[in-house]
C-alpha cells in the first residue's frame, strides 16, 4: 500500500482496554445484602479488600475464614473474584493470631478505625498506645495496615478531622514504626495528598469514586442530598480537585478503593441518616468520564489496576475489561435487596462510558 491511502484515525477514543480493575477498599455486609451486592463488585472488578466492620466484627482469624466462607457461598456462578480479606483492629487483638491469619494466607490487612469514627466502628482504638504490640508485629512480618483517618473528639470540626488525623496519630504512628505499611484510606483532602506525597512508598492512599465528583456543596446546597452523605464527608471544591490530580498524576502511592457502602434507602433518609455512597455498578464508567475529563485516560488502568497490586505485592490480574464511549447508557437507580432498596450513587452527569459486556 503507497504512502497516500493511509487512513487518518480519529483522534477520539471512544474505547480502551485496561487490565480487570481491583477495589482495594469495599464493604459487602453479610446475609441478604451481601448475596445482593457481590455481584454488582464481581461483574467488574477481580479483587477487593474486603471491610470488616459487621454486627458483630471480624475480630479474629476464625471470623475471616467464616465470613469468607460465606461470601464464597454466594459467589455468582461464572464470577472470578477474590475477596482479600481483613480484621478489625481493637484494643484486644492478639498479635499471635493475626500473625496466624497473615501467614496462612487468609488476610491481607489489618483495619485501623478510630472508636467511634464512622458505621459500626464502636469497638474501635481509642487508645493507639495499647495496639503499639500488634502495629510493630504487623511492620515485622509485612501486614499492611488501612486506616480510617480521622479523630473523633468532640472538639474537631469535622471537615478537619482527617488532617488533625495526620497529625495527631498517622505521623506518630509512622515515626514511632517506620516499617509499618500503611494504606490511609478514602483521603478527602489536600492536606493527605501531601502528606503521602511527602512519605516514603511505605504509604499510599486509596480514593474513592465519589470524592472525586462531590464536594460539601453537593451535600448540603439547596437542600439535604443524604445519598451523597459519607465519612469522612466530602470537602471543599479545592480538596476535591486534589484528589482528581492525585488520582490522575500516574503517582503509584494512590488507587482505587471505592469505599462502596450499601444502605437500604429507609437508613439513608432518615433523621440520623447513615454514612456510604454505594458506587460498585458505576464505578469504571464514572471513572472513565474523570480520567477523560482531565485528559488522562491513558493513566485509568495504572489508578484502578496497576498500583494497588504492586502495594500489597500481588500479581497484576491477566484478564481485562473494556470501557466503550457512546450513548448514555441510564443504570437501575437502585437495587433491590431481600433488606429493602438500595440508591445507586448518581454523578450528575450522563454516563457515556459503559463496560462492554
Ligand atoms: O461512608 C462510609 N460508610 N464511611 C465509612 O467509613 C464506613 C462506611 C459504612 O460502613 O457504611
Ligand atoms: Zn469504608
Amino acid at each position: 500500500m503507497g504512502r497516500t491511502d493511509c487512513v487518518i484515525q480519529p483522534l477520539m477514543t471512544d474505547q480502551i482496554t485496561l487490565r480487570r480493575p481491583d477495589d482495594w477498599h469495599l464493604h459487602l455486609r453479610d446475609g441478604a445484602m451481601l448475596a445482593a451486592v457481590l455481584p454488582e463488585t464481581t461483574r467488574h472488578f477481580a479483587r477487593a479488600i474486603i471491610m470488616p466492620n459487621l454486627v458483630p466484627p471480624v475480630l479474629t482469624g476464625a471470623d475471616a475464614a467464616a465470613y469468607k466462607a460465606r461470601i464464597m457461598a454466594v459467589m455468582p456462578a461464572r464470577a472470578d473474584f477474590t475477596p482479600l480479606m481483613t480484621l478489625y483492629l481493637t484494643e484486644e487483638t492478639d498479635a499471635d493470631d493475626v500473625a496466624a491469619a497473615h501467614a496462612s494466607g487468609l488476610i491481607s490487612a489489618m483495619k485501623l478505625y478510630p472508636a467511634g469514627a464512622t458505621t459500626n466502628s464502636a469497638s474501635g482504638v481509642a487508645d493507639f498506645d495499647k495496639v503499639r504490640g500488634v502495629l510493630e508485629r504487623m511492620a515485622e512480618i509485612g501486614l499492611p495496615l488501612c486506616v480510617h483517618g480521622e479523630v473523633t473528639d468532640a472538639d474537631i470540626d469535622i471537615f478537619d478531622r482527617e488532617s488533625v488525623f495526620i497529625d495527631r496519630v498517622l505521623d506518630p504512628i509512622r515515626r514511632k514504626t517506620p516499617d509499618l505499611r500503611v494504606v490511609m484510606e478514602h483521603i478527602t483532602t489536600s492536606d493527605a495528598v501531601d502528606y503521602v506525597k511527602a512519605a516514603n512508598n511505605n504509604l499510599a492512599a486509596t480514593i474513592t469514586t465519589h470524592h472525586l465528583i462531590i464536594n460539601r456543596n453537593d451535600i448540603l446546597v439547596g437542600g439535604i442530598k443524604p445519598h451523597y452523605y459519607c465519612l469522612p464527608v466530602a470537602k471543599r471544591e479545592s480538596h476535591r480537585l486534589a484528589l482528581r490530580s492525585a488520582a490522575t498524576s500516574a503517582d503509584a502511592r494512590f488507587f482505587l478503593g471505592t469505599d462502596s457502602a450499601p444502605h437500604t434507602d429507609p437508613n439513608k433518609l432518615s433523621a440520623c441518616g447513615c454514612a456510604g455512597c454505594f458506587t460498585a455498578p458505576n464505578t469504571m464508567p464514572i471513572l472513565a468520564h474523570v480520567f477523560e475529563d482531565e485528559t488522562a485516560l491513558e493513566r485509568l488502568e495504572g489508578f484502578t489496576s496497576l498500583h494497588g497490586p504492586a502495594f500489597y505485592g500481588l500479581p497484576v490480574n491477566e484478564a481485562t475489561l473494556t470501557l466503550t464511549k457512546g450513548t448514555p447508557a441510564p443504570l437501575p437507580e437502585k437495587l433491590i435487596t431481600a433488606e429493602g432498596e438500595v440508591t445507586v450513587f448518581d454523578p450528575g452527569f450522563d454516563l457515556l462510558w459503559q463496560v462492554a459486556p
